[in-house]
């Protein structure tokens, strides 16, 4: 089967190609994806306006991009789609298109919640003699959320706990704006954090010793705004501020899918969403005894293969006439 997907939910605009056999694992035939990331480096953060019309512009040029020669009427089995949570203006863009080529090709839609994109990012490109085993830990941190979910089978998912504040990439992305660092600062925070000492600031590590599996990272991001008012940190202060504070964040983070591991004997720890491309939490939780899966750096990022791969998943096919945008969707 070879399922078309289409992601729009935020600032990228993607689509991919994915085929899967039975038994084994979706292999991705083509990726694509248009970014208006510079666009919002200049004005900081995301303005959901600018986001929209980038996508607009894209969309089209990226599926062609991503068919190629193919004729989507006879390679195309299905057509997955992210519906939410997102910004609603992004979302809309990718589901109409999507739902004018169901109609026009006669192919089902799959809706798909990005979060779930996020986590099926683990299954793409496996060999046939890998497995991922239940039960599951998946920890999912991306710029809006960052959510402990236990996973019994692929239809049995239960949140454990989530953030009460900020997510883990919103609190990197606004230290970086303290910091004066352009938008989206997780990548930038983690290269300028190589140079720095972690331990020159003893930032908090909130929650950490919380008995639950929720999170809280916006009263570390106000220690370190305090700090900035301190001072204006020259540029190894910033390194050593940049090392400190991904120190607290990947030390909560780690902390806490511990353990959910442990507490519910998991066999599999799973990453998935931006902040799973930080280096410092993929070597960090590395050094336990659970199978750890943690996508390609590409695929942790937003992208239209991971929509592609849950839809093999959680596949409910659907006419074009019942996927509806849904900016608030939860798991
Ligand atoms: O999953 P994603 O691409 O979009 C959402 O669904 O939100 O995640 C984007 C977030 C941003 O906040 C970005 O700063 C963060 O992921 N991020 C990182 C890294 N790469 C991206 N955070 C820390 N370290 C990184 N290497
Ligand atoms: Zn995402």
């Amino acid at each position: 089967m070879t399922i078309l997907g289409i992601e729009t939910s935020c600032d990228e605009t993607g689509a991919a190609l994915v085929e899967k056999h039975d038994p084994g694992f979706p292999q991705v035939i083509k990726n694509t994806l248009s970014s208006s990331v510079e666009i919002h480096a200049k004005t900081g953060g995301i303005i959901p306006e600018n986001a929209a019309r980038e996508q607009l512009k894209y969309i089209i040029s990226i599926v062609k991009e991503v068919l190629g020669d193919r004729d989507p009427k006879k390679e195309v089995d299905a057509i997955a789609i992210t519906y939410g949570p997102g910004l609603i203006g992004s979302l809309l863009v990718g589901v109409e298109t999507a739902r004018t080529l169901s109609y026009i090709w006669n192919k089902p839609l799959i809706p798909v919640n990005h979060l779930y994109g996020h986590i099926y990012a683990n299954w793409l490109d496996k060999n046939s003699e890998d497995k991922i085993t239940f039960p599951a830990i998946a920890l999912v941190v991306s710029g809006g959320h960052t959510d402990l979910l236990l996973m019994r089978s692929h239809i049995d998912i239960e949140v454990l706990g989530a953030t009460r504040d900020d997510a883990a990439g919103e609190a990197f992305d606004k230290v970086g704006r303290l910091l004066g660092l352009p938008y989206p600062a997780g990548p930038l925070i983690s290269k300028l954090a190589e140079n720095g000492d972690a331990n020159t600031y003893d930032f908090p590590r909130p929650m950490i010793a919380s008995k639950d599996f929720d999170f809280s990272f916006s009263g570390l991001k106000t220690a370190v705004l305090n700090e900035v008012k301190k001072s204006k940190p020259e540029e190894q202060d910033v390194y050593n501020i940049c090392a400190s504070f991904e120190k607290s964040v990947v030390e909560v983070l780690v902390k806490k899918t511990i353990a959910a591991a442990k507490t519910y004997n998991a066999s599999s720890i799973i990453l998935g969403g931006g902040v799973a491309a930080n280096e410092k939490l993929r070597e960090a939780l590395k050094s336990f005894d659970q199978a750890l899966y943690i996508p390609e750096k590409k695929y942790c990022t937003d992208n239209a293969a991971m929509i592609a791969a849950a839809a093999f998943y959680r596949n409910t096919q659907v006419s074009w006439r019942e996927v509806q945008a849904d900016p608030q969707l939860y798991y």
